[in-house]
């Protein structure tokens, strides 16, 4: 294992998926973490990340010096270099020559950390503070026009620095930088492979659950998909999977889903239809929030009593991933007062979020997965494409494209608009471009004119965005073509739609969803 130590940086969940993409697992923790408790974990190399702070600032954070005397090989990047450096008697200094963005490193010295590292490719570097002086003991590996220590090593304790950031894609030798790390100057093995996770997680589920009982409530992502195949493959009939039907899926998602786990992983799910209730639950309510918290409690509510018809249950599996448990949260820290500031808020508002109090012990497999090593997982297990690369559903489903009050009637329309969105999106092949493609209800009605006929009906608001992370997007520029295909289609194919419109706000101002 390797551990990375976060000093704040935006970074360090991407060093920790570079390493274990050299199959060698990792984690994130508190750069605050001990020399004690690193050497219990004895990890075979650590990394420190970089940061957003000066090292000589003020309340700046610091690592265990002791370290540097643990006899495991260190690497700093950025900040972590300097820190390495300032707390071994080199010096570090706010110098006028920063360099942000691509540079080009000229290698001194192409032995271990920089071996297959061409000379004068680039690196990305973004950094104001600089190495002025070294520390005893340490020599030049690399430097650029304005960093005169790009990278650095003191070879007897292993310990490196490098100025720039390997972990980012423009740097182009970056990832076999961090194999020489990883491999040559720690010795570790490729261990950290999908098979050997599904094996371990397998053990340890059995040693942990014993003959007891797990509950799991599908939603028929790629999570809880893959979470109930490692269950059943570990604990067979004594787990059981729930799935809630709210009535706002997508057409035929919950019949597929239940069919695909019957047929492909012989897991038979509990279906529970309550499609009723939650209509009813919602029955005139307009506003969005209100509509969020019924669906929410209502959730609560029948999972509440489905668990008691269908239990008891000792366990309840949840699929929680690693950035959920990354130590690093409380770590960011403010630049201009070193004061540790939140951590960015994600929007969390999964209906499928059940109450803490709930009279469960946790059961979490996928604690230790990144969402790319848990489609690896679900891939290898056979999951389908569909789910494996699933575009995001929001928990509210359709009720939230459905603006306003949400009826039957509604729900129908947008079905089948939203299903003719999706087969267009596929046939053009850009389902895997575009972050969401959905059909969104307006609850106006507009005049058309259909074969002489005047028509009264309502528009379906077509959204297709870009995101990396949900968290801003931007309308996806797709072709006129495929625009044209899809407003026919679903004027002329989905009674009650007569005018097809195409959301170009991006986020923000704009949310992606419409509620
Ligand atoms: P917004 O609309 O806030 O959406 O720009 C950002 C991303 O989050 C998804 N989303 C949700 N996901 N439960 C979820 O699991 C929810 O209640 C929910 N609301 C929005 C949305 O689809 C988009 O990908």
């Amino acid at each position: 294992m390797i551990v990375i130590l976060d000093f704040g940086s935006q970074y360090s969940e991407l060093i920790a998926r570079r390493i274990r993409e050299t199959q060698v697992y990792s984690e994130v923790l508190s750069y605050r973490t001990t020399v004690e408790q690193l050497r219990q974990l004895n990890p075979k190399g650590i990394i420190l990340s970089g940061g957003p702070n000066s090292v000589y600032d003020q309340g700046a954070p610091q690592c265990d010096p002791g370290i540097w005397e643990l006899g495991i090989p260190v690497l700093g990047v950025c900040y972590g270099m300097q820190l390495m450096v300032q707390q071994l008697g080199g010096s570090v200094e706010r110098t006028d020559r920063g360099e942000y963005g691509k540079a080009k490193i000229e290698i001194d010295d192409p032995t271990d950390l920089l071996t297959n590292v061409e000379d004068n490719s680039i690196m990305w570097m973004s950094h104001g503070d600089s190495v002025t002086k070294l520390p005893e003991g340490f020599g030049l590996l690399a430097h650029t026009t304005n960093t005169p220590c790009a990278a650095i090593a003191e070879h007897d304790r292993n310990l490196y620095g490098v100025q720039f950031h390997p972990e980012v894609v423009h740097s182009q030798f970056g990832q076999a930088l961090i194999r020489n790390f990883v491999y040559h100057i720690c010795k570790c093995e490729p261990t950290w492979t999908t098979e050997a996770f599904v094996e371990e997680s397998i053990r340890e589920i059995r040693a942990k659950i014993g003959d007891k009982r797990v509950l799991l409530a599908l939603s028929g992502g790629v999570d809880s998909s893959t979470l109930a195949f490692l269950l059943h493959r570990a604990i067979g009939d004594q787990l059981t999977c729930m799935f809630i039907d709210q009535g706002f899926m997508r057409k035929l998602e919950p019949e597929r889903l239940v069919k695909l786990f019957h047929e492909q992983f012989h897991i038979d799910v509990a279906y529970v239809n309550a499609r009723e209730r939650f209509v009813d639950a919602i029955a005139g309510i307009t506003d969005p929030e209100e509509k969020r918290k019924r669906i929410g409690h209502e959730f609560i509510r029948v999972f509440e009593e489905e668990s008691k018809r269908l239990g008891p249950f000792d366990y309840l599996a949840q699929g929680t991933l690693y950035p959920d448990v990354i130590e690093s949260a409380d770590t960011n820290v403010d630049p201009q007062t070193g004061e540790r500031v939140a951590v960015k808020i994600k929007s969390h508002h999964n209906v499928g979020g059940l109450p803490k109090d709930l009279q469960f012990k946790l059961v979490e497999p996928l604690r230790k997965l990144f969402k790319d090593e848990v489609r690896k997982v679900g891939r290898s297990i056979g999951l389908p494409e569909e789910i494996v690369n699933r575009q995001p559903f929001p928990g509210p489903g359709l009720a939230i494209r459905i603006l306003g009050e949400v009826t039957n009637e509604k729900l129908n329309i947008l079905r089948d608009a939203d299903l003719i969105v999706r087969q267009e999106i596929n046939r053009a092949g850009i389902y895997h471009d575009v972050w969401q493609a959905f059909a969104v209800l307006l609850p106006v009605r507009s005049v058309g004119v259909m074969g002489d006929q005047r028509t009264y009906a309502y528009p379906i608001v077509l959204r297709c965005v870009k995101s990396e992370d949900g968290m801003t997007a931007d309308w996806a520029r797709i072709p006129y073509d495929l625009l044209e295909t899809i407003s026919n289609r679903i004027v002329n194919e989905v009674k009650g739609v007569n005018r097809v419109v195409y959301d170009i706000t991006s986020k923000p101002p704009g949310t992606i969803e419409w509620e």
